[in-house]
């Protein structure tokens, strides 16, 4: 069924500038062909977005931040076929193409004909403007810190009415990049052990995949108390303060090197010592994301003597569409306690406050509830 509206003011959180983040009315555009508009109801705030803020990733600006979200489908455009008004959805920032060789290979995630990280929707357009009617770039061709959002039909993975939409917002990121490096990525063996190094989002989500999937022992890395305290009670054997111990020597003295080390912060000189953490034979995975244009250090002669590997990951090598669905089930089922990973609730006008306790470390993943 198509139906469609006129457009709608929605307030949006901005991204104009490196002064700051402004919260202004955006106007929405009705969805177009193979679009659909979606009503937020939830939004995770990811380090991602924080790149952007800081200057990290080259980006289009003004951009209206935010991709982690889970919703209800308002209104669909022509030639959506798949998914109604009234369907929950939550919001995958990798929507595909479905036509080039890593989509027919089932990579979605490594689609080359994705729009996404240009930060426009698949015909290279946008739905936002501002009150002076120029065009606003979707983050990630969803821009989801504002209440309607228009998404591709591609971008959207209906999932069961009763999980819930903060739970549902955190599946669109940071859980599906984290369990998926276990699962996905590194399809981490039953019984390996594994260091986790960074226990924010992305790194409390690999701590409890690493669980799900039965890896022992499972040894969390953070410079913050309560980020250990939590990455032990969702799975972590041991925790280690990064700034009071020296990690690697701690690693290969009791463990003799780990089988798998993730690194979920996207530090270089973090990701220069994982290497070394491993036992023969190991694999080190680099899921958090560094700023562009930085450059690691490495020994050659020890990961090719030692049979070690580097593997790179980007969204957790999943396809959102096959991945979603299976871990609101496992959510659901009560095997993964994603509630453990929710922080602060607040309105989208705190987004910027949100932000800056994010660069600060401090407290969970914030969750912004759109008005
Ligand atoms: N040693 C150990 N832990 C550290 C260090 C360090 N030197 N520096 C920061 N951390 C911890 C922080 O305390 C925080 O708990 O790393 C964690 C990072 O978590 P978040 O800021 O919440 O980031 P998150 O959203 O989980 O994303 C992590 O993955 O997808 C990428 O772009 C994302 O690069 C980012 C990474
Ligand atoms: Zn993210």
């Amino acid at each position: 069924m198509t139906t469609t509206s006129a457009p709608v003011t929605s307030d949006a959180v901005i991204f104009r500038s490196n002064a700051g983040l402004g919260v202004e009315p955006i106007h929405v555009a009705p969805p177009g062909r193979g679009q659909i508009r979606v009503d937020v109801r939830a939004t995770g705030v990811c380090h991602s977005d924080l790149h952007i803020v800081n200057g990290d990733w080259p980006a289009n600006k003004p951009l209206v931040l935010g991709h982690e979200a889970a919703g209800v489908v308002t209104d669909t455009g022509p030639e959506v076929d798949g998914l109604a008004v009234g369907d929950h959805v939550v919001l995958s920032w990798f929507a595909p193409c479905g036509r080039c060789l890593n989509c027919a290979a089932g990579r979605a995630w490594l689609c080359t004909g994705t729009k996404a990280l240009e930060n426009t929707l698949p015909d290279g357009s946008t739905a936002y403007t501002d009150a002076e009617g120029h065009g606003l770039w979707p983050y990630l061709g969803l821009g989801t810190f504002t209440k309607s959002v228009i998404v591709p039909e591609t971008a959207a993975i209906a999932v069961p009415q009763e999980l819930p939409f903060e739970v549902g917002a955190l599946l669109g990121c940071s859980v599906t990049t984290g369990v998926g490096a276990v699962v996905n990525t590194a399809r981490v063996p039953l019984g390996s052990s594994a260091v986790v190094i960074g226990c924010g989002g992305v790194g409390l989500s690999i701590i409890m995949g690493l669980k799900l999937i039965g890896a022992n022992p499972i040894i969390a890395v953070d410079l913050s108390a309560d980020k250990l305290a939590k990455a032990a009670s969702l799975g972590a054997t041991s925790t280690l303060r990064g700034d009071q111990v020296d990690v690697t020597s701690y690693l290969q003295e009791h463990f003799g090197g780990v089988d798998f080390a993730f690194e979920a912060i996207g530090r270089v000189s973090t990701i220069e010592s994982m290497p070394s953490m491993l036992a023969a034979g190991g694999t080190a995975v680099l899921v958090g994301m560094t700023a562009a244009g930085s450059r690691a250090s490495i020994d050659p002669f020890d990961l090719a003597d030692q049979g070690k590997s580097i593997l790179g990951c980007n969204y957790g090598s999943s396809v959102a569409k096959i991945d979603i669905p299976k871990l609101a089930n496992l959510y659901l089922a009560g095997r993964l306690p994603l509630d453990g990973l929710i922080g602060r609730i607040r309105p989208l006008d705190e987004a910027a406050a949100a932000l800056e306790d994010l660069r600060q470390g401090k407290g969970l993943r914030s969750i912004l509830i759109p008005s």
